[in-house]
């Protein structure tokens, strides 16, 4: 039976670095408040206009192809998965593979927006691709340049002071050895609070989703939809978040989808070796490390140095966790995500 296995791993994150004191400047905020509630200490924020989303995953991508011992032109598939592109439309995935300078036309570029599980549902969709016999080798990227569009005032204050920028990549390979790779993966969404973790706008919701009454949206013609007069005055290009309501959903999807995965294999918790949860939140992290009765050198956390990369989060701290020595040949990790959507997964590799 055919597998995939990680073959390659990379991240990249941008040099500036920028403390909870830094952002005490911009809005009523403190290093205490930010600490105690998140454990974030400090974020990375890209170069603006040298840096971009693209950018960053091409860095990260070029260490993950390096490491997995392939040319660039061997990449087959591409997946990017990110919730702050370069442009509306195309997508990153294009605009990597001109980065990378891959010529060759024969590849495809997919572009997902599962948002904090995006690399989790991109690493679903390239396990099938490489369990079909379809591909050989893609390149799947998780990457975000959050700092283009958080409002740096104390109204925005819950949500910008979590999220930081930076990429991570891997590289996918088909293996057939008796037990490694990807054991499982599991996808899950729910639509219902779609907007309590969400940028709205420019989109093409007209006030629907939310009752034209109660949002105020301007009886507007065909073509200003997209960016409608008052859009700056309501401030609905920003992401908003009802952090309340994403805690308690998320340290109740954690542990569901990662028992969901061992059950699935047969596996207990204490079988992990390395779990690598999405970086939403040190202490979401630390109740589900809880709940699984996991110890400390069980988890992989680095929310304090990088904050919530969404997309990226998972690719940088694990390959943060493998360059450090703590995933060899033959642990199980685990990953698993949840966020905007709202969407949630896990998957169980077995390296
Ligand atoms: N600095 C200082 N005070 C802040 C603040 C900030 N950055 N952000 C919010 N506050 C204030 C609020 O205005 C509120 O003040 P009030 O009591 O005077 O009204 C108070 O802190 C408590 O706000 P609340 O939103 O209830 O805080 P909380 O304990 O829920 O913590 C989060 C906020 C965002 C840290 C928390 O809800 C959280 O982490 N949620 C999950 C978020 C997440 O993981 N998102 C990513 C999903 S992938």
């Amino acid at each position: 039976m055919i597998r995939s296995k990680i073959a390659g791993i990379g991240r990249y994150v941008p040099e500036q670095v920028v403390t909870n004191h830094d952002l005490t400047k911009l809005m009523d905020t403190s290093d205490e408040w930010i600490q105690e509630r998140t454990g974030i200490k400090e974020r990375r924020y890209a170069k603006k206009h040298e840096e971009t989303t693209t950018t960053m995953g091409t860095r990260a991508a070029e260490i993950a192809i390096e490491r997995a011992g392939i040319q660039k032109e061997d990449v087959d598939f591409i997946i990017f998965a990110t919730l702050s592109p370069d442009y509306y439309f195309p997508g990153c995935g294009v605009l990597l593979q001109r980065e990378l300078g891959i010529t060759k036309t024969e590849i495809g570029a997919l572009d997902i927006r599962n948002q904090c599980s995006g690399f989790i549902y991109g690493l679903s969709i390239a396990d099938q691709f490489i369990k079909t016999g379809i591909y050989k080798n893609i390149l799947l990227v998780g990457s975000e340049m959050h700092s283009m569009g958080l409002e740096f005032s104390t109204k925005g204050r819950n949500v910008t002071v979590i999220f930081g920028d930076g990429a991570g990549a891997v590289v996918l390979q088909p293996t057939e050895k008796e037990d490694q790779g990807i054991l499982t993966t599991h996808l899950h969404s729910d639509g219902t609070h779609a907007e309590q973790l969400a940028m709205i706008s420019p989109g093409s919701h007209g006030g629907y989703h939310l009752g034209k009454e109660n949002f105020g949206f301007p009886d507007v013609e065909y073509g200003e939809l997209f960016i409608y007069p008052n859009l700056i005055d309501n401030n609905s290009y920003y992401p908003n978040m009802d952090g309340q309501l994403v805690f308690k959903n998320a340290v109740q999807k954690f542990p569901e989808v990662i028992n969901e995965a061992l059950q699935k294999t047969g596996l207990q918790a204490s079988d992990i070796d390395m779990l690598v949860p999405h970086q939403a939140n040190l202490r979401i992290s630390q109740f589900i490390q809880g709940k699984l009765g996991l110890r400390d050198d069980q988890v992989w956390n680095n929310i304090q140095k990088y904050g919530n990369t969404t997309a990226a989060s998972i690719p940088i701290a694990l390959c943060e966790a493998w360059e450090a020595g703590k995933i060899k040949e033959g642990d199980l990790v685990c990953l698993a995500a949840f966020g905007s959507g709202f969407t949630w997964g896990s998957a169980l590799i077995r390296w």
